[in-house]
Order: C-alpha cells, then sequence, then structure tokens
C-alpha cells in the first residue's frame, strides 16, 4: 500500500505551475518514494535543475537536442525503473505528443518506452484547456488507460478564471497512489456510513457517543484508492472528506436512515461503521431548556435500525457489512448481530483492547462471516484493516 519503495518517474514540462512540482517531490520522498526528475528545456525557463536534485538526491535530466548515446541508455532505465510515470504540469503540447507517439525530445521518448501506469496533471491556459483538441486529447490518453488528474478552477497565472490550475499537492499523490494501487472495486458502488450521530434534547445540547469516524474515512478512503464510486454518509466529524469520495452529510440517526435506505438499492456493498444513536429524546424542546430545582428525567424513543433495515431488504449479490463495538461477551454479542440484521459480515471490536476502538489510528478486530467462520486479524492501521475488510467483502461477493 501507498508510495514507499517505489520509483515514481517525474516529468516536469514548460508550464508556471512547473515550481510547483518542487513540492510534489518533496512529499513524494517524504512519502518513501525515489524520484527520478525529467525535466523538458521549457520547464528549466521556469524552475532550475538543481532545486529538484537537490529535493529527489538524483541527478535531474534535462532534455536536450545534444543526446548521445549515454542519454538514449538513461532514459530507457529510466523507463524501466518506472513504477509509476508522472507528468506534472503536463502542458497542452506534451498532452497531444503523447496521444499521437510523438517523441522527440526526453520526456517524450521515455514516456513512450515506459510500461508503468501514467499519471498526468494538465495544466495551463483555460482557453488551452477547454479547446476541443485538447479535451479530445485527453480523451484518447483515457482511453489507452492514463490516469488523468482534473485541473482546479481558480485564477489562472494569466488573470483568467476557469479550469486549467495544477491541483494541490495532495490531490497530485492521491492520483499518484491510485494509479499504483489495484482497481479491482472498479465500476462497483460502495456506501459506507460513518462517525456518531447526535440526537437533539433542545437547540444546544444532544445525545451522541466517543465515534470520530476514523475507520469508516480510511474505508471510504480506501474504496476509493482502489476504484469504487463511493458514498460516505456521514455524522458530524472533523474528519476531511477523502479524495475521490461523495460525502453525504447527517446529524441524527433518522436522517442516516432516510440518507442511507434511499440509496441502499444502487449499492453493490454497505459497510455500517457508523456508531449510530439507538435512541433520542422523545421529544426536541423548541427553545433552550432552563433549569429547575429538582431531577430533570428525559424520555427517550428509539431510533430506527438502519442496519438490519438494510438486512432485511437486501438484494442478491448486496453485500452487507456491520460493526459491532462491546464491553464485554464480544464475540457472543456480535455473532448474535451479525445473524440479527442479516449481514455477511461483522467486524466486532472491543472497547477493552489497547489499540483498538474510537478515536485511535489502529484496530484490533474479529472479522465474523455469515457462515460462522471468524478470523482475527493483528492490530494495524484503520487503513490496512479497511484493505482487509474490502478484500474479504470482494472475495465473498465472487463466491456469490
Ligand atoms: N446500527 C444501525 N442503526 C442503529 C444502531 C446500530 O445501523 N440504530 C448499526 C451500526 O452502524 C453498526 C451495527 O448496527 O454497524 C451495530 O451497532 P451496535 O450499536 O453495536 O448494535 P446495536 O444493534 O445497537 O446493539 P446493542 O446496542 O444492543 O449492542
Amino acid at each position: 500500500m501507498g508510495l514507499a519503495g517505489k520509483t515514481v518517474v517525474l516529468c516536469v514540462t514548460g508550464g508556471i505551475a512547473a515550481y510547483k512540482a518542487a513540492d510534489l517531490t518533496s512529499k513524494l520522498r517524504q512519502a518513501g518514494a525515489a524520484v527520478r526528475v525529467l525535466m523538458t528545456e521549457s520547464a528549466t525557463q521556469f524552475i532550475a535543475p538543481m532545486t529538484f536534485e537537490t529535493l529527489s538526491g538524483y541527478r535531474t535530466v534535462v532534455d536536450t537536442f545534444d543526446r548521445d548515446f549515454a542519454w538514449e541508455v538513461e532514459h530507457i532505465s529510466l523507463a524501466k525503473a518506472a513504477d509509476v510515470f508522472v507528468i506534472a504540469p503536463a502542458t497542452a503540447n506534451v498532452i497531444a505528443k503523447a496521444a499521437h507517439g510523438i517523441a522527440d525530445d526526453m520526456v517524450t521518448t521515455t514516456l513512450l518506452a515506459t510500461k508503468a501506469p501514467v499519471v498526468i496533471a494538465p495544466a495551463m491556459n483555460t482557453g488551452m484547456y477547454d479547446n476541443p483538441v485538447t479535451q479530445e486529447n485527453l480523451r484518447t490518453l483515457r482511453r489507452r488507460g492514463f490516469h488523468i488528474v482534473e485541473p482546479a478552477a481558480g485564477r489562472l497565472a494569466c488573470g483568467d478564471t476557469g479550469r486549467g490550475k495544477l491541483p494541490d499537492t495532495p490531490t497530485l499523490l492521491w492520483g499518484i497512489e491510485k494509479a499504483l494501487a489495484p482497481q479491482d472495486l472498479a465500476g462497483k458502488r460502495v456506501l459506507v456510513t460513518a462517525g456518531p450521530t447526535q440526537e437533539a434534547m433542545d437547540p444546544v445540547r444532544f445525545l451522541s457517543n466517543h465515534s470520530t469516524g476514523k475507520m469508516g474515512y480510511a474505508l471510504a478512503a480506501r474504496a476509493a484508492m482502489r476504484g469504487a464510486e463511493v458514498t460516505l454518509v456521514s455524522g458530524p466529524t472533523a474528519l476531511e472528506t477523502p479524495h475521490g469520495v461523495h460525502r453525504v452529510d447527517v446529524v441524527s440517526a433518522r436522517e442516516m436512515h432516510e440518507e442511507v435506505v434511499s440509496r441502499a438499492a444502487q449499492q453493490d456493498m454497505i459497510i455500517k461503521a457508523a456508531a449510530v444513536g439507538d435512541y433520542r429524546p422523545a421529544e426536541t424542546a423548541p427553545e433552550k431548556l432552563k433549569k429547575g430545582e429538582g431531577e430533570l428525567t428525559v424520555t427517550l424513543a428509539r431510533n430506527p435500525d438502519i442496519l438490519a433495515a438494510l438486512g432485511h431488504s437486501k438484494r442478491p449479490g448486496q453485500m452487507l457489512c456491520g460493526f459491532a463495538m462491546e464491553t464485554q461477551n464480544l464475540l457472543d454479542n456480535a455473532a448474535d448481530k451479525l445473524r440479527r440484521k442479516n449481514c455477511d459480515m461483522l467486524v466486532a471490536n472491543s472497547l477493552r483492547d489497547k489499540g483498538a476502538g474510537f478515536g485511535t489510528d489502529t484496530n484490533l478486530v474479529t472479522l465474523l462471516y455469515a457462515d460462522g467462520t471468524r478470523e482475527t486479524p493483528p492490530l494495524m492501521s484503520k487503513e490496512a484493516l479497511s484493505d482487509i475488510i474490502l478484500d474479504r467483502l470482494l472475495q465473498r461477493a465472487a463466491q456469490g
């Protein structure tokens, strides 16, 4: 998983966004990748090769018409060394050459020779980007399996406003990591719920729980990285929406119920990592409750059980995964939940285990399956565990 140990060949072509490739180089290296930078002659007008040399720790290969035999060998060896080949920023010119197999400089000859996945991050003036010829070229590249990282919209260096900005470094890193990830969830729709719910007592108070949403967000991020079309129905959290994920915000269990159930039929997988409140105050006071002298008794009403509703309306082939957090009798309670809610899989964790549960970056769980089998992967990051959960759901879906 990730960029650690990978060789990234980064081609920098001549546009004002070339300076941003320096930050990309630095962040790729911090993520554990080896970065080999290739520049076109015109890119060196915007940023010096020395910058990349310092950041990458390798000699920057600059385009030259004065090519001798050694250069030829270098471009082939770089083409072979690449685990992923990145052009960022990519000018309209290099995109046109790539689409038509023109190889007249170091960048384009190396590109033509590589068998690695290719990521292209276009950056140019809006008019050039929107021009039908550029769009047609990008379609051609997409059709051939190139990964295009869409440019951002905003104010461009030339003063125009529109599409054409090189995306920020986290977006580029995401595009590169995605090109390296197996796209085994491509074409699948995955819905994930995450976070707590909040049940209002009055305009200033609510009932909730300690969920931070980390497990659900990690699942959504990994599913999107592996090519799924992901909807994340999220209770209130402090987390950023993962790249490539469509997020729907909800507050209460009833809102979550509505947003999930209305989308359920279209999903191939539903993973219910949210910590849904089982109860809500029977009445929500329209104004702030004022304190009195004695005790306050609040009557709670039952919330709908979303997972149970999904389990009982599950269509053939759809995979349903629930979560169970317990403080006692973990596996018995979890097995019972799996059966009652008609899940294919249940992820059980104990609040008592170190490194598991609310707010941690790791998790220790037991996975229970509908056929009665179980497994307990070792303590690991929520990202790595997400990959295992997705692997198992895919395998079980394939078994039918
Ligand atoms: N869940 C749900 N709707 C609810 C309550 C829970 O969809 N109203 C889902 C959670 O998202 C989770 C699973 O059910 O995937 C288990 O949640 P948990 O609170 O552990 O189970 P409960 O059924 O509420 O059982 P109990 O509170 O009795 O342990």
